[in-house]
């Protein structure tokens, strides 16, 4: 008995140092405008409208809303042809080098600026799942 309460009381510390691990929305978000202006923002823009003809819009972006295809190409970078909101791009965008929890941050910002919207809250288990 002692043995199977002593289990119980490791595994659920153990899910609540998880959960504590899990930082707050608010701050992810946060975090991640500081990563947009750092690694993203000289090709998507301030207002994540891209360049027109060469880097594709992330406001209002359809492709963005493949949630996993997106986070595929922040993981590892983006190649070939690809249409965003009806227009076509052919280009290349390399990984940026961003952590798991990294890219979890910059996600759920730009997933909420620039007239985007979800629910969908992005962690870093979730970008640790997407392989190559
Ligand atoms: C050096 C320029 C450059 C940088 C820096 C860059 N990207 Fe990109 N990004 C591109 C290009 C070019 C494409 C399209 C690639 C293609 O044509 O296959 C793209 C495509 C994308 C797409 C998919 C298409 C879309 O518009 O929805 C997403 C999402 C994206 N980038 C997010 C990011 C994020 C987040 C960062 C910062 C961590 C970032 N990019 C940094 C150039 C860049």
């Amino acid at each position: 008995m002692k043995v199977i309460f002593s289990f119980l009381f490791l595994s659920f510390s153990s899910i609540a140092i998880h959960l504590y691990q899990q930082k707050p929305l608010n701050q992810s978000i946060a975090d991640g405008e500081e990563i947009y202006a750092d690694f993203c923002l000289q090709c998507h823009m301030d207002n994540g409208q891209g360049v027109p003809g060469s880097f594709p819009p992330l406001a209002k972006s359809d492709y963005l809303k493949n949630i996993d295809q997106s986070i595929h190409a922040i993981k590892f970078g983006l190649k070939g042809p690809i249409t965003v909101n009806g227009k076509s791009y052919n280009s290349n965008m390399i990984s940026q080098g961003l952590d798991d929890e990294e890219i979890a941050d910059v996600m759920n910002y730009i997933l909420r600026s620039w007239g985007n919207k979800t629910d969908v809250i992005i962690t870093e288990d979730k970008v640790a799942a997407i392989q190559k």
